[in-house]
């Protein structure tokens, strides 16, 4: 039976889930591909600490080149993520002619345009299951299950850490402070997890995971991106008295000259199949033209569930080398003439209904005040609560406002904050729930 070599860079927890599924189910894989995946080299600054999974020794080393200088090593999997030196020892295996396997999703929502045409010029392949959903098989879904299909939309809850927080916080009444840490114990936040709730990560999966939707060279850059950090537990129960769940959400959506890409909290109906995505769960929902509605879920990070993506890439690769046909499956969906410049629609211009809460003084003329302002502006209003009494001088006050444009709501926010009985900041959260002209998704 043929022996396709493979060589490591970077062994932590993602690294670890791959060995033990290749040596787990060795004879399962070697049946479905009818050769062998044999880790022949790892390379990792930390040649001492004891991982989780048995591996042998002489083979891990700290020297990059005993990878690179291999020829009989056909594919490189790199899981060390960040920009450098992840960058740097991809571009040199393509470079030397070797497949890449990567679950970097910020290397690629930053530079895969880069990496990509140079695996294009080299005749490589560049694989990534693992850098969107963890096990989830989201890219393969969007490339090959879904190739017949136009895609006018998706929606991603992608950061378990943000999911876990969100979720604890709306069925345990925990802090944001208590979740992220009960997070970070679990082990699905990143080591700094700024980026997971900060909305950063999420952005970077949704770039990567559009370009392929939407055939599009989409810039990483101009996604609208807002975290969790600023939802307070009253904004979460509100939500739910209007029927609502929080969730940290990607939304995209193909709009012919651009492609609508942001990231922020957002309300969905507490009944729609997304809000029942709980905990470090990652789920897509997607609209195809023939298919319909698609909804994918699963775990979005964890040691076995990234392995299981970065296992199913390195056979997709072994496949293409045994059959001679590397790139056999566009990598980015299209072929690359077919990639389109469109841009990413102006936040300013997108239309949604919003939940807004004021800090306000309990006293007549203050709600007047406030419709006035978003009455000047075309804001309607669909609902109104006050909730309570004055604390600290001030009482909550919810709206929530028929579809209207970012713009518009941003510009009544400024100067209702200017008013003397408002106190600042009044909070803001976009809602998703398709009563609007523009037909949203639900
Ligand atoms: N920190 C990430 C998350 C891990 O919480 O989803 C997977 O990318």
């Amino acid at each position: 039976m043929r022996e396709i070599y493979v060589g490591l860079i970077g062994l932590g927890t993602v690294g670890c889930g791959m060995i033990r599924i290749l040596d787990d189910n060795r004879d399962l894989i070697e049946d479905r591909l009818g050769a062998k995946l044999t880790l022949k080299r790892i390379v990792d600054i930390d040649t001492t600490s004891e991982r989780p999974v048995e591996f042998d020794r002489s083979i891990l080393t700290p020297d990059v080149s005993a990878i690179m200088d291999d020829p009989e090593i056909e594919i490189v999997v790199e899981l060390i993520g960040g920009y450098e030196p992840a960058k740097t020892f991809i571009l040199e295996a393509i470079e030397r002619g070797k497949h890449v396997v990567t679950a970097n999703k910020a290397l690629l929502a930053v530079h895969g345009p880069q990496i990509f045409d140079a695996a294009h010029k080299r005749k490589v392949s560049v694989q990534f299951e693992a850098s969107v959903g963890g096990g989830i098989p989201l890219i393969k879904s969007i490339r090959e299950g879904l190739a017949a299909n136009r895609i006018g939309a998706l929606y991603g809850i992608l950061n378990g850490t943000s999911n876990y927080v969100l979720t604890r916080m709306t069925e345990e009444g925990a802090t944001f402070e208590d979740a992220l840490a009960e997070a970070q114990k679990k082990g699905y936040a990143e080591a700094d997890p700024t980026f997971d709730v900060d909305g950063t990560d999420t952005a970077h999966k949704l770039a990567v995971t559009a370009r392929l939707a939407y055939c599009s060279s989409l810039r990483y850059e101009e996604i609208y991106t807002e975290g969790i950090t600023g939802i307070e537990p009253l904004d979460i129960q509100f939500a739910s008295d209007f029927g609502y769940k929080v969730k940290l959400l990607a939304v995209s959506r193909d709009r012919g000259d651009s492609i609508e890409a942001r990231v922020h909290p957002t309300m969905i109906p507490k009944d729609h199949v997304l809000a029942s995505v709980s905990g470090a769960f990652n789920a897509v929902f997607i609209t195809g033209d023939a298919v319909g509605d698609v909804m994918l879920y699963g775990l979005g990070a964890g040691m076995m569930a990234a392995g299981s993506a970065v296992v199913a890439d390195l056979m997709d690769l072994a496949r293409d080398n045994l059959s001679g046909v590397p790139q056999r499956v566009p990598l980015l969906t299209c072929r690359t003439a077919a990639i389109s410049d469109r841009p990413v629609f102006p936040m300013d211009e997108i239309r949604t209904s919003y939940y807004i809460r004021f800090s306000a003084k309990d006293r007549p003329g203050v709600l007047s005040k406030i419709s006035g302002i978003l009455g000047s502006r075309n804001i309607s209003i669909s609902a109104v609560i006050q909730k309570g009494r004055e604390i600290a001088g001030v009482v909550p006050i919810v709206m929530l406002t028929h579809e209207a444009r970012e713009k518009d709501v941003r510009e009544a926010l400024k100067e209702i904050d200017t008013l003397d009985v408002v106190s600042p900041p009044t909070r803001l959260i976009r809602i998703e729930s398709g009563d609007g002209p523009e037909g949203y998704w639900l």
